[in-house]
């Protein structure tokens, strides 16, 4: 397995890997979702890249960016294990210049949920993965669902500036009990770690109800809203019915939808999604 950090360098070994060549964007402290990625693309690509980037211009200014945990040679070593060509770990003054100035937004679908509740969160993560995708040149580029609005943005900018490169989408990987995986769980201490069953809990709520025959959205997020009120650690930040590509708000009775939520447990912000129908 290689490892880099100059664009320069990644630049010279990517040029003499065979096609097809898969990349795996991540911002390290890697857990099973990360490495399910990476076994997707191991399985379709004949080169694996993952590349291993804090990014912090997807931060809040009071959000988690120092306490953000990592463990680089620990991830390397799972990298090694998992079969990966090569790791691009860049630099951060590289990246981000003193004096940089080009952003990439994406508009409308950055807006509502997460972007509503972390300004300038996409603007960040559109501008680092367009510089992975310009840096790397891969020809397909795996994300998970977890991160539910990430890949409809990231799809909208693929779409929209003409990137050649496919998008992978793979399932979320939970816990035993249901809890999807995070490098943010490590900050939940034990209770904190029971009470966070409870966006599972709200989400399969909803999805039996509308698997009984129950395709309300209103009703769906109450019944979502009313589980997680009923769990006293958790605080919701919001719940959603939307449409699944265009992340607008639904109304009335559905065929399909992305149901998610925010909620913060203790000082930790979790996240978590499930798509319904068709
Ligand atoms: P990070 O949070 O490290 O996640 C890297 C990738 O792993 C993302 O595509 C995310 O959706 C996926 N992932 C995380 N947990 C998962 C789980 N439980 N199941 C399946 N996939 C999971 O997302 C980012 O980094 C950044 O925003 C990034 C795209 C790297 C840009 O900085």
């Amino acid at each position: 397995m290689n490892t880099v950090q100059s664009i320069s360098n990644l630049r010279q070994i990517r040029n003499d890997l065979p096609s097809p060549v898969g990349l795996v964007p991540t911002m390290g402290y890697l857990h099973e979702g990360h490495l399910s990625l990476v076994q997707r693309a191991r399985q379709e690509c004949a080169n694996v890249i993952v590349s291993i980037f804090v990014n912090p211009t997807q931060f809040g200014p009071h959000e988690d960016l120092d306490a953000y945990p990592r463990d680089i040679p620990r991830d390397f070593a799972l990298l090694e294990k998992y079969g990966v060509d090569l790791v691009w770990v860049p630099e951060l003054e590289q990246m981000y210049t003193p004096d940089f100035q080009t952003w990439v937004t994406v508009e409308r679908a950055a807006q509502p949920l997460e972007g509503k509740m972390r300004p300038g969160h996409f603007r960040g993560v559109t501008t680092v993965v367009a510089k992975l995708f310009n840096s790397v040149l891969p020809d397909k580029a795996y994300f998970g669902q977890k991160d539910a609005q990430q890949v409809v943005v990231i799809r909208r900018m693929v779409k929209d500036l003409n990137f050649p490169i496919d998008i992978v989408v793979c399932p979320i990987i939970r816990e035993p009990d249901g809890l999807a995986m995070s490098s943010r769980n490590g900050y939940l201490d034990h209770e904190e770690r029971q009470a966070a069953q409870v966006l599972f809990r709200s989400l399969s709520a909803a999805m039996s109800a509308f698997e009984n025959g129950n395709n309300d959205a209103g009703q769906l997020r109450e019944i979502m809203t009313g589980t997680i009120m009923s769990e006293p650690l958790a605080d919701l930040q919001y719940v959603s019915c939307a449409d699944p590509d265009t992340l607008e708000e639904l109304s009335g009775s559905i065929s399909r939808a992305l149901l998610s939520m925010a909620v913060v447990i203790g000082k930790t912000r979790l996240i978590d999604n499930f798509l319904i129908g068709d």
